[in-house]
């Protein structure tokens, strides 16, 4: 059985999931109205893998026999000055639920809890790939400026992105 602390934790972590899948929406939606599709089509595919995220916790705590609560999400930033902007918000979203999942793993092994942890862990290489590929568009978009040639590449490279990420299990 987990701990309310541990449990407040996880429901906490379901709500940032399922806020990351509402943003990157957003962001998506964006990129869209602008004639982005690459970068659209990107964004969508992360907002359903951040809604796929949200599951697996929600699972989890089905599994564990925890009880879920489900929290209000606000409305998202639904304007950015350009993709360059745009990214760098998704970057450092990404680094705070990074943080997040090693509060989280920090408390279930404090606590000696033990049934969380393999999945605590996959969410820990999670977020090494999801900051690396966030992070090497920021690269992109600040190396190419608003050369549009170059911008238009990167977002047909991006629209070939066929399926969510994830990091071997
Ligand atoms: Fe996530
Ligand atoms: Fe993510």
């Amino acid at each position: 059985m987990l701990s309310d602390k541990l449990q407040g934790a996880i429901n906490d972590q379901i709500n940032m999931e399922l806020k990351a899948s509402y943003l990157y929406l957003a962001m998506s939606a964006w990129c869209d109205a602008r004639n982005f599709l690459g970068f659209a089509g990107w964004l969508r595919k992360q907002s359903e893998e951040e809604y796929a995220h949200a599951m697996r916790f929600f699972d989890g705590m089905r599994e564990w026999g925890g009880t879920i609560r489900l929290k209000a999400i606000d409305e998202p930033t639904q304007s950015w000055e350009g993709l360059l902007e745009l990214f760098q918000s998704v970057y450092q979203h990404e680094c705070k639920v990074s943080a997040a999942i090693n509060e989280i793993y920090g408390i279930a092994v404090a606590e000696k809890c033990y049934a969380p942890q393999s999945l605590l862990q996959w969410f820990v290489n999670e977020q090494v790939e999801e900051e690396n590929s966030a992070h090497e568009i920021v690269a992109k978009l600040e190396f190419v400026k608003s050369d549009p040639t170059a911008l238009l590449a990167i977002d047909r490279e991006l629209g070939q992105r066929t399926s969510a990420q994830s990091p071997s299990e």
